[in-house]
């Protein structure tokens, strides 16, 4: 049998997979990652554990819905492919059912500006879809609505879905929201937390872009607004 393409791209979405899980952001099977690949996407089979999986397992699509591969693609590879389509900005799609951004995603519940780095997700808030039966083209629907400017949202009795560049920039912003959602649920037992007004946000957002804020520096050229190397 002749190897599949896209090799090192199958090989980041078994790393990306199996990164997800040891992070603690995902657990067994749930959640799948794609990458956007030539004229469609690698996506992950459906209902394999991620240490199974093996770079033939991964599934090639096209976005008219066509796959290649002697696996299934995910069951959610409507809103893959959805996402993937509508926003050229984005080459990965990341869905974890991550334990505290769900538990807020039960009560309907999205991410509203109580700290500053709800900025990172794009806007002055994480949304949370409705809910639509898993695999659904409503459930699509309701996702890329919610993403809308956004590079994440939380999807209502699911779980929540993180957009990037690279699975890596994914996995560091599902890191993230993961973490906004436990300390939203935390500050909510003293009563509802102080909520950062939109100009706020804006200000931050606008200074995490001058900053390159949360992206590693690869010279010495520091951006406008941040302390200079010495020398
Ligand atoms: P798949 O195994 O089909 O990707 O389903 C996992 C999941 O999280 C569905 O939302």
């Amino acid at each position: 049998m002749s190897s599949p393409s896209h090799p090192t791209e199958r090989r980041a979405i078994i790393d990306g997979c199996l990164a997800m899980n040891r992070l603690g952001i995902n657990q067994g099977s749930s959640g799948n990652l794609s990458i956007r690949v030539g004229e469609g996407f690698l996506v992950t089979p459906t209902s394999l554990p991620y240490d199974e999986m093996t770079p033939d397992d991964v599934v090639e699509m096209g976005f008219d819905g066509t796959y290649v591969g002697a696996r299934r693609p995910s069951s959610e590879w409507r809103f893959h492919r959805d996402i993937l389509r509508a926003r050229p900005d984005v080459n990965v799609v990341l869905h974890t059912h991550a334990v505290h951004a769900t538990a807020l995603a039960v009560h309907g519940r999205g991410i509203p500006s109580f700290h500053y780095m709800v900025a990172l997700a794009g806007g002055d808030s994480i949304r949370c879809a409705p809910y639509a039966t898993f695999g659904t083209q409503d459930l699509s629907d309701h996702a890329l609505a919610a993403l809308d400017g956004r590079l994440a949202c939380l999807l209502a009795n699911h779980g929540m879905i993180v957009l990037g560049g690279s699975v890596k920039a994914a996995l560091a912003l599902a890191v993230e929201v993961e973490t906004l959602a436990r300390q939203y649920l935390l500050a909510q037992q003293l009563g509802e937390p102080v909520i950062l007004p939109p100009d706020e946000i804006a200000r931050v957002a606008e200074k995490m872009r001058r900053m390159k804020y949360g992206q590693p520096l690869d010279d010495r050229d520091a951006p406008e607004d941040t302390a200079r190397p010495r020398g």
